[in-house]
C-alpha cells in the first residue's frame, strides 16, 4: 500500500476523519532517534514513545520505574527523527494517578521538552479528573483500556482483560467517559475481540488495539517485538515480521570472527 506524501503531518483530526472514512491507523513504538526514521519513511501514522522502554530499552521487568525525565529523553530523540508521523508519549507511572495538577505539570514538560504531539495515559474514571485538565490545556490525550500495565501488581498477571461482565461494563463506560471528556484515541489492550469491537463501534473517535482483534480503527505493537529484537514475549495476539535476534546474534559473531582472524579491516577498510 502507498503512503500518501501529500500529507505532511499526521494531526488528531487526520485520525478523526480516517475513523470516518474506514482507513485503519497503523501505529508502533519507537524510543530512539535511528528507529523513529525509519518507521516514519514507512509511514505509520502514529509513533508512540510508550512506557515499554522501560522493558525493552532498560530491561526492567514492569513499566513502573521508568521516570518523566527519561520519557522526555526518548521522546525528544524520537520527535527529530520524525517529519510526518504524529508523536504520543505515554506519561509514566507515578505522574499522573495522584493528583490533576502533576498531570497537568508532567504532561506540559513533555510537550515542551520534547516537541511531542500528545500523551496518553492508562484508566478511565479515576484519571478523568487528571485528562480532563490536560485536555483543557490544550495538550491531546490518548486513552488507554483494558490491560494497563501500570497497573500489573493490582492484576498479578499479564493475562487478557474484561472477560467477565462487570469488567466489561466498566470498561464500556469507561471508554465512554474518555471520549466525553475530550481523549482523540483510546488504546485498548488484551480484551475479547467482540468486546473491542462493540466499543469501537459505540464511539466517534478512533480506538486503537493490541490484543484486542481486527474491529477497531487500529493497530499498535511494541517494534521490538514485530521485528524480533525482544524474543521470550511471545503472546497469540504478536505477529513477527523479522528474527532479529537472530540476526543481530549472527552479523555480530561473524565480526568478531573476522577481528579475531584480521579479516577485518581489509585493504579498502583503511587509509
Ligand atoms: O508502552 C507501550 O508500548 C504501550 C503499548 C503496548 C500500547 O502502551
Amino acid at each position: 500500500m502507498s503512503v500518501n506524501k501529500e500529507v505532511k503531518r499526521i494531526t488528531t483530526h487526520i485520525l478523526q476523519s480516517m475513523k470516518v472514512e474506514g482507513k485503519k491507523i497503523a501505529m508502533l513504538t519507537a524510543y530512539d532517534f535511528s528507529m523513529a526514521r525509519i518507521l516514519d519513511e514507512a509511514g505509520v501514522e502514529v509513533l508512540l514513545v510508550g512506557d515499554s522502554a522501560s522493558n525493552v530499552m532498560a530491561g526492567h521487568e514492569t513499566t513502573l520505574p521508568i521516570t518523566l525525565d527519561q520519557m522526555i529523553y526518548h521522546a525528544s530523540s524520537v520527535v527529530r527523527g520524525v517529519s510526518r508521523a504524529l508523536v504520543v508519549v505515554d506519561l509514566p507511572f507515578g505522574s499522573y494517578q495522584g493528583n490533576s495538577r502533576s498531570a497537568l505539570d508532567a504532561s506540559i514538560r513533555i510537550m515542551k521538552e520534547s516537541g511531542a504531539h500528545a500523551v496518553k495515559l492508562e484508566g478511565g474514571s479515576e484519571v478523568a479528573e487528571s485528562i480532563e485538565r490536560i485536555v483543557k490545556a490544550g495538550v491531546p490525550v490518548m486513552g488507554h483500556l483494558g490491560l494497563t500495565p501500570q497497573s500489573i501488581y493490582q492484576f498479578g498477571t499479564y493475562t487478557v482483560r474484561a472477560k467477565e461482565e462487570a469488567e466489561a461494563k466498566k470498561l464500556k463506560e469507561d471508554a465512554l467517559l474518555l471520549q466525553q471528556i475530550g481523549c482523540f484515541s483510546i488504546v485498548m489492550e488484551k480484551i475479547p475481540a467482540n468486546l473491542a469491537a462493540e466499543v469501537t463501534a459505540s464511539l466517534d473517535i478512533p480506538t486503537i488495539g493490541i490484543g484486542a482483534g481486527a474491529k477497531v480503527d487500529g493497530q499498535v505493537l511494541v517494534t521490538h517485538d514485530l521485528l524480533g529484537i525482544t524474543k521470550d514475549f511471545k503472546p497469540r495476539f504478536l505477529r513477527r515480521y523479522l528474527d532479529l535476534y537472530s540476526e543481530i546474534l549472527q552479523a555480530t559473531r561473524s565480526y568478531i570472527s573476522d577481528v579475531k582472524s584480521i579479516e577485518f579491516p581489509n585493504d579498502k577498510e583503511q587509509y
